[in-house]
């Protein structure tokens, strides 16, 4: 049931009737009494759009109705209207971007779309860029291009700026410049008393820091002030290298993972990709060069690794690599689940890693071979820390931690198709990082950090961000949402109590 808003107009006691129809989920007949066109049933084409616009099959659940607010305050509404029905659990939806089934998405309760939402305003001259809390990453690049600046956004165009930024988000441009949230100048954010605050380093400062990590538990998003830098070039891409390169790619990753050999003007990752169909390994690198006249730089022993398939290293904007990037994530959605951990480099571990790695997944596979499953070993690098005297982030590194030099995190990806596979390779992703973490504890390499944007629904990223961390984001929980409407009624995201 899509009501228009002049179908509304000139019926209104259909809307009346539809709130007391007890066949009609309450809550749903209410949004659409107080918002109209903007909540959608099950039968519209625009309930099913915001569906199929989830990248991964297992989050196309199906919520009782779908709210897209226009507006704060819209979101304040709905906000008002569900904790009316507490009954019904709801989502919020930034990009859809986050694998764990439930975290962006509910059945049967109400999901809260935030794509329409996606606006992105520059004002001349302030060094800002507005963006709404729907836009794609893609289009902040885009209009922050139109004006010949960037902002830290993610590395793939269709990774949402909500979720990516609430967690912490690592961008092309993070070995210079730290974590896409501590380039954060404010977040205007709906309460649950459905309050529309401001919260920036004088105002709400408590829970400016806690939006940095702590994600969906505190109120919603709906608008990000983004420092702006100036437009760059990139110089990089994909390479796929041969089976056989995959030891002399991981020996240059690891030197380039060292102190001495930091560069900062070099991000991306390396992969092993597994498709157990083929039976074949694939190491990959993605990697690009943010100041492409002094390029290769620290790239050079990775561009170096032979033999080669295949080499996309080109010059371009930001905005023309990552609408590249998104066309082949878009291409074939599929079952998607992720688990990640960290560690200091030393010499051998990211060797001793992908080993242990190679040794396991076959089997994890084999059992479940009828869903042509693939899987993933991504080493990527940190970003640094924001300056002593800066506005903090709530991610729980130490002043003394340089991870943007000395620490990679792991991302573990299994891919496949039908449901009966989840939780067999659910378990397998869970002995992996267990069996991984026992090697890093053992070679005295290990760190307690869990990247919240690649974390398992299993994992505990919050409370890797230590003891003092944790009590502190619980604080602001308590302060900003004192009924634990974020803790209780939001179905999915990773909880402080
Ligand atoms: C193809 C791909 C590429 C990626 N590339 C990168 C990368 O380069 N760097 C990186 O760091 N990460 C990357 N990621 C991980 C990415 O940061 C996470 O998947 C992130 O959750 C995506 O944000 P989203 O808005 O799309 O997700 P969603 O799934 O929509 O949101 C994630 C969580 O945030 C909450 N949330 C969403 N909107 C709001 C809001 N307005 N207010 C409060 N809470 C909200 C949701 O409830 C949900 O729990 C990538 C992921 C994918 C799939
Ligand atoms: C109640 O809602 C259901 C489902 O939309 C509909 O089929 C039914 O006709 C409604 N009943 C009344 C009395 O409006
Ligand atoms: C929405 O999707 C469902 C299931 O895929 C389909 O049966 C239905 O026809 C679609 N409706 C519209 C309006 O596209
Ligand atoms: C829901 O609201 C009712 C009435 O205000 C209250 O008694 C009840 O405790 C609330 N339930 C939850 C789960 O918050
Ligand atoms: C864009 O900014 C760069 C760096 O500040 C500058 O060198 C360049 O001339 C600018 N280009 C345009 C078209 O304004
Ligand atoms: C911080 O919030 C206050 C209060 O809403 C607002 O007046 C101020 O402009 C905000 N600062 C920034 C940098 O947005
Ligand atoms: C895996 O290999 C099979 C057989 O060669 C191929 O059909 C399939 O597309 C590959 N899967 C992926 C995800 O690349
Ligand atoms: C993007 O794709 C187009 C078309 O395939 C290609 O010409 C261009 O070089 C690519 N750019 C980047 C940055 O990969």
């Amino acid at each position: 049931m899509r009501l228009s808003r002049a179908f509304i107009g000139s019926l209104t006691t259909v809307v009346v009737t539809a709130q007391y129809n007890t066949t009609q989920p309450t809550a749903c007949a209410e949004l659409a009494s107080a918002l109209f066109e903007r909540v959608f049933f099950p039968e519209a084409p625009t309930y099913n759009a915001s569906i199929s616009s989830y990248p991964f099959i297992q989050l196309r659940l199906h919520p009782n109705c779908i709210v897209r607010p226009s507006s704060a305050k819209d979101v304040s509404v709905a906000l008002g209207v569900l904790q009316h029905n507490n009954r019904t659990r709801f989502a919020v939806k930034g990009g859809g971007h986050n694998a764990n089934a439930g975290f962006n998405n509910v059945d049967n309760g109400v999901t809260i779309d935030m794509q329409s939402l996606k606006g992105v305003e520059i004002a001349r001259g302030d060094g800002v860029v507005r963006v709404g809390a729907g836009a794609l990453s893609q289009d902040a690049y885009d209009a922050a291009e139109k004006r010949n600046l960037t902002v830290l956004a993610g590395r793939i165009g269709v990774v949402g700026v909500a979720g990516f930024v609430t967690g912490g988000g690592v961008n092309f441009l993070s070995p210079q410049y730290g974590w896409a949230c501590d380039a954060v100048v404010n977040f205007e954010v709906v309460l649950a008393s459905g309050d529309i605050v401001n919260a920036n380093a004088t105002s709400n400062s408590d829970l400016y820091a806690a939006l940095k990590g702590g994600q969906n538990n505190f109120g919603i998003v709906t608008r990000f002030d983004l420092k702006a830098y100036p437009a760059t070039n990139l110089w990089g891409g994909r390479i796929v290298y041969a089976p056989t390169a995959a030891t002399d790619l991981l020996t240059a990753f690891t030197k380039f993972k060292t102190p001495k050999s930091f560069d900062p003007y070099i991000a991306g990752w390396v992969t092993i990709r597994y498709n157990h169909s083929a039976a074949l390994y694939n190491p990959v690198a993605i990697m690009w060069h943010t100041k492409p006249e002094l390029k290769p730089g620290g790239l050079e022993e990775i561009t170096e690794v032979k033999p080669q398939i295949t080499n996309g290293m080109v010059e371009a904007p930001i905005s023309e690599h990552t609408r590249n990037a998104s066309r082949q994530v878009v291409a074939t959605p599929r079952r998607t689940i992720w688990a990640t951990t960290s560690f200091h480099v030393n010499p051998t571990i990211v060797h001793k890693v992908h080993a242990l790695w190679k040794g396991l997944v076959p089997e994890i596979c084999e059992t479940y071979a009828d869903a042509s499953p693939s899987a993933e070993l991504t080493f990527q690098a940190l970003p640094s820390q924001p300056k002593t005297g800066a506005a903090p982030n709530s991610l729980g590194f130490s002043s003394t931690d340089t991870p943007e030099k000395d620490m990679v995190f792991l991302q573990i990806v299994f891919t496949f198709d039908g449901s009966e596979a989840t939780e067999g390779l659910e378990r397998g992703l869970k002995n992996l990082i267990e069996v991984v973490e026992e090697l890093t504890q053992d070679e005295g390499v290990y760190h307690p950090y869990k990247y919240l944007n690649f974390a398992a629904w299993f994992q505990d990223p919050l409370g890797s961000y230590g003891k003092d961390q944790k009590k502190k984001l619980k604080e602001v929980a308590r302060k900003y949402d004192p009924k634990g409407v974020f803790q209780k009624q939001v179905s999915g995201g990773f909880k402080l109590l």
